[in-house]
């Protein structure tokens, strides 16, 4: 079988009945930086928020989808790119769903997240970098990851023994060691806001 014998099947429930149902538009916001600068905190808050205003969400997290859907993965360039393709698979379908979806991964290197925003309906992909510096991610170290990768027990070490390619034309940029939780949450809601993806 080759893709060729397969045709891609339209429903005729689709994206934006979806969207008119759930009140508000689908989107992809795309946490990017580091281990440990607080792509998940951030994205947590501000799901607690949307929630709260009764919007529909879901959190994709690295640490979570490495424990099934890309469990097999490791953290090789080449494992990443398989990491963010299924991922971005995964968050496609969730937009097509109506979701609002946040995702924190690190996805270090510009093509992954270009792969990434492929799957994406056009303005719906918005890339937030957490530009937290590599030294206060070391000093925070809270899984204990940077020590091992120090002592080189750990390879492929985003910061420390592999790349990090930070966002050129970020939508929004915030570095969690000045930025409080709350003031990044209130900068996100302006972001989704003046994109009208929430009202
Ligand atoms: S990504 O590069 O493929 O986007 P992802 O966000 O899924 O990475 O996973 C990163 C998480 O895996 C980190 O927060 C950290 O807890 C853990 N981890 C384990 N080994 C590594 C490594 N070599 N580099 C980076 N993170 C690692």
């Amino acid at each position: 079988m080759t893709h060729n014998d397969i045709k891609w099947q339209q429903h005729d429930v689709n994206a934006a009945q979806r969207e008119t149902l759930f009140g508000h538009q689908s989107a992809v916001i795309w946490f990017t930086g580091l281990s440990g600068s607080g792509k998940s905190s951030v994205a947590n808050a501000l799901e607690q928020v949307l929630a709260a205003q009764g919007k529909h969400t879901y959190l994709l997290d690295g640490d979570n989808v490495r424990h099934g859907l890309c469990a097999d993965l490791g953290f090789s360039a080449q494992d990443r790119t398989e990491n963010l393709r299924r991922v971005g698979a995964v968050a496609g379908l969730m937009v097509d769903a109506g979701l609002l979806v946040l995702s924190a991964f690190i996805s270090p290197y510009r093509n992954q997240r270009e792969l990434v925003k492929s799957f994406i309906p056009q303005g719906k992909f918005i890339e937030v970098h957490i530009s937290t510096p590599l030294e206060v991610c070391e000093q925070r170290d809270v899984k204990g990851l940077y020590k091992k990768a120090r002592a080189g027990e750990i390879s492929h070490f985003t910061g420390i023994s592999d790349p990090y390619e930070a966002p050129e034309h970020a939508d929004l940029v915030l570095d969690t060691s000045v930025t409080s939780l709350e003031d990044s949450v209130q900068q996100l809601l302006a972001l989704l806001k003046q994109k009208q993806i929430i009202s």
